[in-house]
């Protein structure tokens, strides 16, 4: 097998749709064997798949892609061809994605894990230079897409703010893109106006990522969490397809939720409940787009309890403060919190809790409480973890060697911590 059996056997769900459960019946095994193959290879429990299952999966898989090949005109070529936007290997929205792309990045996604979990080590863009380009904060977003870069054996050169850029003394974004294009192979780019990055983009053609415009789109964010809400369905033995996901907070201006509703919408029948305070609606147009594909339910609510009542994912977000106008946040109560209890009255013991942090822990903020914290319902520290393998996979694929990392991978020479967090959920075999 080129790839190792956990890449092999997620690959195979997602490609057939099966949650755990269907999925080891279709193959005639017991669950707990499922689970036992499904498990990383350092772990005690791990036990290796029969050669017999594993020719039995490769046959079904195909079937299925045989048949899928004669229902639809046949994918072809490199994943980047397939996403690229304007004729570039550029990702600049969501938008430029179907269920099928998406869904081969997230394999490429699951041949870094061993990488992102540091069990392995890779080089194949020795010699690459990244441009992290950042003129509006930004934490996990810039250091994980360089540190994503850097694991497959690149570098990075980094500014921040305009303050220290030449943007500061009047530099126009054409200038500043096509001159950094001189320098490095590939750019991610944060920008406080929305099309900032696509003018970015224009100027060169190097690949370039959207690492939020303004109030625009957040295209990576909406990768790494639809790759969260699969990865912990599959834990959990459920399906995306007609799951209910409640979105609350700031979605007139959270670029996050905007680009991660029109990323859900490649899915079927899901029940969209959009939960903010009055005056931070999501934009109609972004409504307008789901509705018109007529495929899901889309409600909205100004009250956090009657919109999350059943939700399978609740996704939290900040207020954006930084780009309001001359709005007013009259409505913005403490009910509007995302807390325990809330979950606890409202939600099913196996909902999940996300939100693409930063949460803000100030006075008069309610967008996620921290009591969740010790609960493993909430999801967020597994989700900002996964920024690192779906933003690998993204410069994988926009480069074109998504199909060098297999065999360029080595053991690491140091010991990193089997939890990197204290109190990180165990999920009893599961993973
Ligand atoms: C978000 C952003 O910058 O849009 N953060 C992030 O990238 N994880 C969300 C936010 O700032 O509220």
């Amino acid at each position: 097998m080129a790839v190792s059996q956990q890449v092999f056997l997620r690959d195979a769900m997602r490609r057939l749709n099966l949650t755990r459960d269907i999925f080891a019946a279709r193959i005639g095994v017991k669950r707990r064997a499922l689970d036992t193959w499904l498990l990383p290879e350092a772990s005690q429990e791990f036990r290796g798949m029969p050669e017999v299952v594993q020719r039995f999966v490769t046959e079904i898989v195909e079937n299925e892609l045989l048949l899928a090949k004669y229902a639809q005109s046949a994918q072809s070529g490199p994943l980047r061809d397939r996403i690229a936007t304007n004729g570039k290997h550029q990702l600049l929205s969501v938008e430029q994605f179907t269920r099928e792309s998406v869904e081969e990045l997230f394999s490429v996604a699951d041949i870094m894990q061993p990488i992102a979990r540091r069990q392995k080590v890779s080089r194949v863009l020795e010699g690459a230079v990244l441009g992290n380009l950042f003129f509006e904060a930004s934490t996990r977003t810039r250091v994980s897409f360089g540190a994503a870069f850097c694991r497959l054996g690149g570098s990075v050169c980094d500014t921040t703010g305009f303050t220290f850029s030449s943007m500061a003394k009047g530099e126009s974004i054409y200038d500043t893109s096509r001159v950094m294009s001189g320098y490095v192979d590939a750019m991610v780019i944060r920008h406080p106006e929305q099309g900032s990055v696509a003018e970015f983009a224009r100027a060169t053609n190097i690949p370039v990522v959207n690492g939020g415009d303004g109030a625009g789109e957040h295209p990576s964010q909406a990768l790494l969490d639809l790759y969260t809400i699969l990865t912990e369905f599959s834990r959990l033995g459920k399906l995306l397809d007609g799951a209910h996901i409640a979105v609350t907070g700031d979605l007139k201006y959270g670029r996050t939720v905007h680009s991660l509703v029109k990323l859900l919408a490649l899915y079927r029948g899901l029940k969209f409940t959009l939960i903010s305070p009055p005056g931070l609606e999501m934009p109609a147009e972004i409504i307008e787009q789901i509705a018109r594909q007529g495929k899901h339910v889309i409600e909205q609510y100004h009250s956090l309890e009657e919109g999350l009542k059943d939700a399978d994912v609740i996704y939290a977000t900040r207020v954006q403060k930084e780009r309001f106008s001359d709005e007013q946040l009259e409505g913005y109560t403490a009910d509007f919190q995302v807390s325990k209890e809330v979950v606890d009255r409202c939600c099913a013991p196996d909902a999940i809790v996300l939100h693409p942090l930063p949460r803000d822990s100030r006075e008069g903020a309610h967008d996620l409480s921290t009591d969740l914290n010790h609960d493993p319902r909430l999801g967020i520290f597994r989700q900002a973890d996964n920024g690192i393998p779906v933003r690998m996979a993204i410069f994988a694929v926009l480069l074109g060697v998504e199909n060098l990392v297999q065999h360029s991978m080595r053991d690491v020479t140091w010991s990193p911590p089997s939890h990197i967090g204290p109190e990180d959920a165990v999920f009893h075999g599961m993973y």
